[in-house]
């Protein structure tokens, strides 16, 4: 079975271990060309760098480098949640690491802690959850939509997280969240289109001084549900997560360097329309290697607003 939060012999989360017959691996080829494979022995994986039999990969490490028959590579990774964030099939909206990462050190979570979620979607946050939730929490995930609950619970099976992670099929604006978690719950996470008829329901399953995050693309749900949590939540605050990647690339320029007589070097090549590369004789030039810094063009904008709130005590 393969294993996403696998826990060694000291109950700490590692991927300190062979790959084996039946795990998920992340096939890596570039930040942004990657996927999940289960390895099969008799299986190929056929990419643009040419073929690779699984059974090849069976016993290397995690993070290993592999060639195909016609020396191409692909690296080996390890289905951290991180990464399978990026290979999961989208079957909703997802939330991506940039609030993920936020929402889960805002909302105070550790090992052990039970976590309510609703709706589960495609998995992307249940899985994070689940990795700092371990190795002796719980996260209880509930969406309506029976199958989108159901491929999430076979997603789960498939990373080795059952343990972890309940799915069940409820209407949780509707019917609020089962009594059985009342007074029991360490945190909740609401991404819902009205996440307002669910915080009554929130309120009495957190335990005292526990904070819940409400994740809405617009404004005005976000005013709405500040609103009911201002019955019984303190301390809300609202935040919008952006991160900027950057390209980092290497430059070759043709630097002018003084002649040797002392005489100064003249006004830059560009001024008088002449490139490093048509430098005359007198102007002597060396290749200096520049660092460029680029924001990507691709980063992600807006997502959504993370809202938070503390459960008062009275
Ligand atoms: C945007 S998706 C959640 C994505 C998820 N956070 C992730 O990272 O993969 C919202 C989900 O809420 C579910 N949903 C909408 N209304 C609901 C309700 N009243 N009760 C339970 N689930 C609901 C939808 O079926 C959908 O799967």
């Amino acid at each position: 079975m393969a294993m996403m939060v696998p826990l060694d012999s000291a109950n700490k989360i590692s991927f300190n271990r062979p790959i084996s017959d039946g795990d998920t691996v992340i096939v890596y080829e570039r930040h942004d060309s990657m996927r999940a494979v289960k390895v099969t022995p008799g299986s190929d994986l056929q990419n643009r760098f040419g073929l690779f039999k699984h059974s090849d990969w069976i016993g290397k490490p995690f993070g290993s480098k592999v060639f195909s028959n016609k020396r191409g590579f692909v690296f080996l990774l390890a289905p951290t949640p991180e990464l399978w964030t990026l290979v999961l099939s989208h079957r909703t909206q997802i939330l991506y690491l940039p609030d993920i990462s936020f929402l889960i050190s805002y909302l105070e979570i550790v090992p052990g802690c039970v976590v309510l979620e609703s709706g589960t979607g495609s998995g992307s946050l249940s899985t994070s959850l689940a990795r700092a939730v371990a190795p002796s929490g719980h996260v209880f995930t509930f969406d309506f939509h029976e199958q989108r609950a159901s491929s999430a619970r076979a997603d789960f099976e498939r990373n080795g997280l059952s343990s972890l992670i309940t799915v069940s099929v409820r209407d949780i604006q509707g019917e609020g969240f089962p009594e059985e978690h009342e007074g029991r719950v360490d945190a909740v996470f609401l991404d819902l289109p009205q996440p307002w008829l669910a915080v009554p329901s929130a309120s009495k399953c957190l335990k005292p001084d526990a904070v819940l995050c409400s994740f809405s693309p617009c404004i005005e749900q976000v005013q709405r549900t500040c609103e009911t949590l201002r019955q019984s939540f303190s301390d809300i605050r609202t935040f919008e997560v952006l991160v900027r990647s950057y390209e980092i690339r290497e430059q070759h320029f043709a630097k002018r360097v003084p002649e040797e007589d002392g005489s100064p070097v003249g006004p830059p090549p560009q001024k008088r329309k002449q490139s490093a590369l048509t430098a005359t004789k007198s102007e002597k030039t060396e290749s200096n290697i520049s660092v460029m810094a680029k924001p990507c063009n691709t980063a992600r904008g807006h997502t959504g607003y993370l809202t938070f709130g503390r459960l008062t005590v009275l």
